[in-house]
């Protein structure tokens, strides 16, 4: 297939840009688009171009698959069309249906006329990747929508219906559909009442009181924007649309672009894009393997992550049973999953309708026999290896061949529960964050046995529910909570040596952090941990633990529920309020331990915890626990609050420079208080930083 079908109607040229899914402007797309153009301007009979697309979409702007490949700066790039399309003798015509967004919607501004379908869908999106539309969309559309308009469109990225566009300059028609027809249509029409028409960028910007409107749109923005320096960029551009020539203008924005493309926060949005698609591809598993059909799921226990794991399925319409082993308990489950609806009713987020149809397909049952027809069977009973191996024993008994038998374990070892069954290439692990109907981070937890099909099932399955789904291999804690791990026992060693709790989530939330350590702590609750420490010292009595932790669980500050952790809370509400307590307690701990505090800057908090979580992931990989270093910052994007505008930890690491980051190591080995040995950095990152490596 060209990637550009040329076609002949009466007296007009109709361009066919074919480039699946959604005709991305590829190298030979441009290319194609221009020959195309030539060729219908050297042939006398044609009177003039109609350019759209195939598939359903006109073009949904730059192709992702030649981002940072040479192929995306390869001549002729998508300002030689532009420039072709606005010099062209004969008047070219955009006939859009579906998407129109970034580069696609440019091009389409660049022709003498546009004709959409209503339900066409336009965008400026660059913004969400800290960029902004640099094929000169920031001075174009606000000509053609007016100021306020484009200005929330570019700043925000959002798409909109181009029905919504109607009245607006942007569209010469929006049909119900048949967008080509009707653009020949309009140029016949056009071309014979002799019409010359006039380019977007010779249109002349009229808003009453620019200045005054930019002014504060400046303070709302900036407000917004916090640390990412592109809406603020989009915004100048916009602004400039309005106060520079044309031509001056789009060197402006040429120089926004680039400034915002060489900038870290785009570097690490774009990582993070690149590496959640990344992330739903195996290595050893082919992208072709068939998948097993998932028509009918069953979830046990209907506690804490029960109900909200049944919730992600009944959204996507899959009929879910779900078993307890007592009445009231189901009762429970059933009816926390039914206020969780009723709330987003009240807020006008979801339909009665809808609300209906999902509880609908909800059967609760005592009956573990329910299960018998479900394909996929996801266990969220208590955390006991004893209950785990009752109910996967009964599970083999019961489920049909080639159910896939899953647990929601956050700590257990998969291998050991697949061992409980006759069928372990059918176990493996999902494992949701809680509140599970809301989290987007899903681990699949890949066991020895686990059959490749099964796993690609969940992978996709994953994706249908909405999740982002990052594979881990069988290890404690899996990826997210291994590393969170020596990242919290960081966080306590730093109080112990003389940072405040609060002064330590402030430097974190500073970096970008959603939350800092401990106010996630006195939120999912202080005693989780204690009961794992628990665990270790039995376990691996050789780790070193600050006791700190153990202290304030002892006086039973196990955080917001019980109205006291880290800090102290006022009934009802979620404000983290310092404590004499727990400073009174900090400070004789401190005594204690023979410790003078001395004072830390927010600099030496930031990276011991950062690196605490670095130094973690490298081992990971080297263990083969994770496939890849994007899956690491996935997991901490999507699942633990890590600041976008980073990347993700082990982005983070590769921007800071490996050798920085050993030597920064070898550094708290050699100095800090804690466990020294941690500090002795993976031999991964010694390898990379003696190579001038990167993790990604
Ligand atoms: P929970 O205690 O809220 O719920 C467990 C439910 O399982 C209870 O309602 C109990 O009646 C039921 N149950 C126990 N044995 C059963 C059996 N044999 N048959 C049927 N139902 C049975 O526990 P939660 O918090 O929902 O945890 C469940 C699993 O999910 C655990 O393995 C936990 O480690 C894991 N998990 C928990 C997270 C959390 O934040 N709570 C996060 C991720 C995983």
């Amino acid at each position: 297939m060209s990637a550009v079908e040329y076609r002949i109607e009466g007296p007009c040229a109709v361009l066919v840009m074919q480039n699946p899914p959604v005709n991305g402007l590829a190298q030979a797309v441009r290319t194609g688009v221009m020959e195309a153009l030539d060729r219908a301007l050297a042939d006398a009979e044609i009177k003039a171009v109609v350019i759209t697309g195939s598939g359903g979409h006109f073009s949904g702007g730059a192709d992702i698959r030649e981002f940072n490949t040479p192929k995306m700066e390869a001549a002729p790039s998508l300002h030689d069309l532009i420039a072709a399309i606005e010099r062209s003798a004969k008047p070219v015509v955009a006939a859009i249906e579906g998407t129109a967004m970034g580069g696609g919607l440019e091009l389409a501004l660049a022709c003498h006329y546009r004709v959409a379908t209503g339900k066409s869908v336009i965008a400026l999106p660059e913004v969400k990747l800290g960029l902004l539309p640099g094929g000169g969309g920031t001075q174009r559309l606000p000509r053609v929508v007016g100021l306020e308009l484009a200005l929330n469109m570019i700043v925000s990225g959002t798409p909109v219906p181009a029905a919504k566009l109607a009245q607006t300059e942007l569209f010469d028609a929006v049909v119900e559909s048949g967008a080509v027809a009707a653009a020949s249509q309009l140029i016949a029409d056009r071309l014979a009442a002799g019409e010359v028409p006039v380019l977007v960028r010779d249109r002349k910007l009229v808003h009453a009181d620019a200045e005054a409107f930019l002014d504060i749109a400046r303070l709302n923005v900036r407000a917004m924007a916090g640390a990412y320096p592109a809406p603020m960029a989009c915004l100048e551009c916009v602004a400039a649309s309005t106060s520079k020539p044309f031509d001056e203008g789009l060197r402006f924005e040429c120089e926004q672009f680039t400034l915002l493309m060489n900038g870290e926060e785009s570097k690490a949005l774009r990582h993070a894009f690149f590496s959640e698609r990344a992330a739903s591809k195996i290595p050893d598993v082919p992208s072709d393997t068939p998948l097993r059909r998932i028509d009918k799921l069953g979830v046990i226990g209907a506690g804490t992550m029960g109900g909200g794991i049944s919730m992600n399925f009944l959204n996507a319409g899959i009929p879910v049973t779900l078993v307890e082993q007592k009445q009231d308990a189901l009762d429970r489950g059933v009816a926390t999953m039914r206020g969780n609806y009723e709330r987003s009713l009240k807020k006008g987020k979801l339909s009665q309708d809808k609300l209906d149809t999902r509880m609908a397909l909800l059967t609760p049952s005592l009956s573990m026999e329910a299960l018998a027809d479900c394909d996929l069977i996801i266990e969220a009973v208590f955390e006991e290896i004893g209950v785990k191996q009752q109910v996967f024993e009964v599970l083999d008994a019961i489920a049909k061949p080639g159910a896939i038998l899953a647990s929601n374990t956050s700590t257990l070892d998969v291998d050991r529960i697949a061992g409980f069954t006759r069928r372990p290439a059918d176990v493996l692990g999902m494992h949701f964050f809680s509140p599970a109907n809301v989290m987007k981070l899903l681990e699949v937890v890949r066991g020895k046995a686990t059959a490749k099909d099964a796993l690609a099932t969940v992978m996709a399955l994953g994706k249908k529910i909405g999740k982002t789904a990052v594979v881990s291999g069988v290890c404690d804690g899996f990826i997210g909570n291994r590393m969170l791990e020596p990242y919290v026992r960081e966080a306590l060693f730093l109080v112990e040596e003389g940072a405040s709790p609060q002064q330590v989530d402030k430097a974190m939330e500073r970096f970008g952090m959603a939350m800092g350590p401990f106010r996630v702590g006195d939120l999912a609750g202080n005693d989780i941990g204690w009961s794992i420490r628990k665990r270790r010292y039995v376990e691996r009595p050789e780790m070193f633990y600050p006791k700190l932790a153990d202290r304030l669980c002892e006086l039973g500050r196990f955080g917001q529920k019980v109205g006291k952790g880290w800090y102290r809370y006022e009934p009802g509400r979620r404000d983290a309020i310092p404590d004499a307590e727990v400073t009174a307690l900090i400070d004789s701990h401190r005594r204690e331990l023979g410790i003078t505090p001395r004072a830390l800057s927010d600099e030496e908090i930031v990276s011991r915890c950062v690196l605490a979580l670095v130094n973690e992931g490298a081992r990971l990989l080297e263990e083969g626990i994770a496939a890849r270093a994007s899956d690491l910052d996935v997991v901490y994007l999507s699942g633990y609050g890590f600041p976008a505008l980073r990347g993700g930890p082990m982005h983070y690491a590769d921007s800071l420079g490996l050798y920085n980051v050993a030597r920064s190591m070898r550094g708290y080995a050699a100095s800090a208080h804690g466990d020294r040995a941690f500090w002795t950095p993976a031999p991964l990152i010694e390898k990379l930083a003696a190579d001038g490596g990167t993790f990604n």
